[in-house]
């Protein structure tokens, strides 16, 4: 592979993804993340926004102490605290790499920074040497730049390359781009600015317009050889230019882009579905490449192609993205080693005998009640055992449910709240009205269900059910997440995480606002 043709793929899903409201992941997730994504061979992962909150911090440190193969990146705004201390994040990462920004169009100078836009290059200028005082690689981005003057653009540029930046992102911060002009733009400023030779330049494409991954195909085209991405397109707002779309159309469609990327495609599917049970995002059935349709084929016409042959309807395989890859089965018989060594393979390990034996024994409950345990199961049992260990506040001590035909559901539920046992029971439109209604007359917490989402995990009668419920509570959103074979315990499981998770308190400082 000519490095000319090698386009560097920056994970932001623990950063951009992140500001998803509700998408909030703790420093565990967060690693159990990393770890999936630097075996997915991932250039960079932009593990964070160090100065966002202590937890931020935190989560930026052990991903740096502990990834050696991807590059590790914080973001920090233009700023001398944000900058040390993204550089402190940083200091025991084996490739670092600090990314600082400013906004440059017009309306954000104006109206947000209030600065005039030579007040703005010095900043620039300032931080990206102080961030090179700490790091020898750093990026730096022009906030807006789809808003943003040509000229001015050209100008900045040229000076924070002089000030040592290695890469400089062009991002569309609202997704505003269409892909023939965001090219283009690419096109001319790599062409106007003297020493654009000496920097990579990275694209980084919100989805407004459901145009991110064709910008960032266009940009590339263009010269560009560096992508922001998130897997599963997860970001602020319509999200981010998706990592497998992005990938697989590159190698899908080399024969005309040319271009390649380092990324092991067979470890896609496995990233997707540990995001989406860590943040509780489900994945639309539809979703390219990672939804479960993705390779369905319900027509006869189609079915019959594929028997004769699978490129009559197909442009890559399922395997080649990982659909049924890394499926082996654990069973009720299977024992502690072979489950340690699958759960390590999915990213998660144990860090006492104790932990590890807490898991084992909710492993052999859930294969008591399901044959087969698939790698879905286990990702599932992790987040689930994990929300209910952050069971700071409320914890569920038992649940009945009653619920037949033309009677009105009734649930009936013990609570632990802060080492008390409450009881409380309420009628509801449905056994899940019925359970949160219970919940809610102990809780009191006054907050509004904005989603309730449920999801077999695998195939079958006999599947766990991964439960979503996202309140918001003044202004504050969480994701709860619950599994179990039975949906109303899932349910009121994912309930109350919802609950403990808005009980805790966390102050974090938003990179843009
Ligand atoms: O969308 C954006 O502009 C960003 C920058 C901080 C890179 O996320
Ligand atoms: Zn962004």
């Amino acid at each position: 592979m000519s490095d000319s043709n090698r386009v560097i793929i920056f994970d932001t899903t623990l950063r951009d993804g992140e500001q998803s409201p509700g998408a909030s992941m703790t420093r565990d997730e967060k690693l159990r993340i990393a770890k999936q994504l630097e075996k997915m061979r991932v250039d960079v992962i932009e593990a964070g926004f160090a100065i966002a909150s202590p937890g931020d911090f935190e989560s930026v440190k052990a991903i740096a102490d502990t990834i050696k193969d991807s590059t590790i990146c914080s973001l920090s705004r233009a700023l001398d605290a944000d900058i040390d201390r993204a550089g402190e994040a940083l200091a025991n990462a084996n490739s670092g790499r600090i990314h600082t920004f400013i906004a440059t169009s017009p309306i954000h100078m104006e109206y947000k920074l209030q600065m005039s836009p030579e007040k703005v290059v010095e900043q620039a200028v300032y931080a990206v040497k102080r961030a090179r005082n700490l790091i020898d690689d750093v990026e730096f981005s022009l906030e807006d730049a789809s808003r943003s003057q040509l000229d001015f653009m050209c100008e900045i540029i040229e000076k924070v390359i002089d000030a040592g930046a290695r890469t400089i992102n062009i991002p569309d911060t609202v997704g505003y781009a269409v892909p023939e002009e965001f090219g283009a733009t690419i096109a001319q400023l790599i062409q106007r600015i003297p020493n654009a030779d000496k920097a990579i330049f990275s694209v980084h494409c919100h989805n407004d317009l459901g145009l991110a991954v064709a910008n960032s195909l266009s940009a590339v085209n263009a010269g560009a050889r560096q992508v922001e991405c998130t897997i599963n397109g997860l970001g602020e707002r319509a999200g981010n230019a998706s990592l497998e779309e992005f990938v697989m159309a590159l190698r899908t469609r080399h024969d005309i882009l040319g271009l390649e990327t380092a990324v092991d495609a067979t470890q896609i599917v496995p990233a997707s579905r540990l995001i989406s049970s860590v943040t509780g995002f489900p994945v639309q059935p539809n979703k390219a490449i990672v939804g479960a349709n993705a390779f369905a084929h319900e027509s006869g016409i189609h079915q019959d192609g594929m028997l004769k042959h699978p490129e009559t309807y197909e442009i890559m395989t399922a395997q080649s993205v990982g659909w049924n890859a890394n499926k082996m089965v654990l069973g009720k018989h299977s024992g502690r080693a072979a489950f340690r060594s699958r759960m390590e393979e999915l990213g998660t390990s144990f860090a006492t005998d104790a932990e590890l034996n807490s898991a084992f024994g909710r492993f052999k409950e859930l294969a008591d009640k399901k044959h087969e345990i698939f790698d879905e199961d286990l990702v599932a049992l992790v987040s689930d055992a994990r929300a209910i260990a952050s069971s700071e506040h409320f914890k569920l001590v038992s649940l009945s449910v009653t619920s037949q035909t033309g009677e009105t559901p009734l649930a009936q539920l013990t609570v632990d709240v802060d080492g008390t046992e409450q009881q409380a029971q309420a009628e509801g439109s449905g056994p899940v009205d019925a359970t949160f209604k219970a919940i809610e007359s102990i809780a009191d917490s006054g907050s509004s269900l904005q989603l309730y989402s449920v999801n077999a995990i695998t195939e079958g009668t006999d599947s766990q059910g991964e439960v979503t419920v996202r309140l918001e509570n003044a202004g504050r959103i969480v994701n709860g997440l619950g599994a179990d074979t039975d949906i109303i315990i899932a349910s009121a499981k994912a309930y109350i995480h919802a609950l403990n998770m808005l009980a805790t308190n966390v102050e974090k400082a938003h990179p843009q606002v």
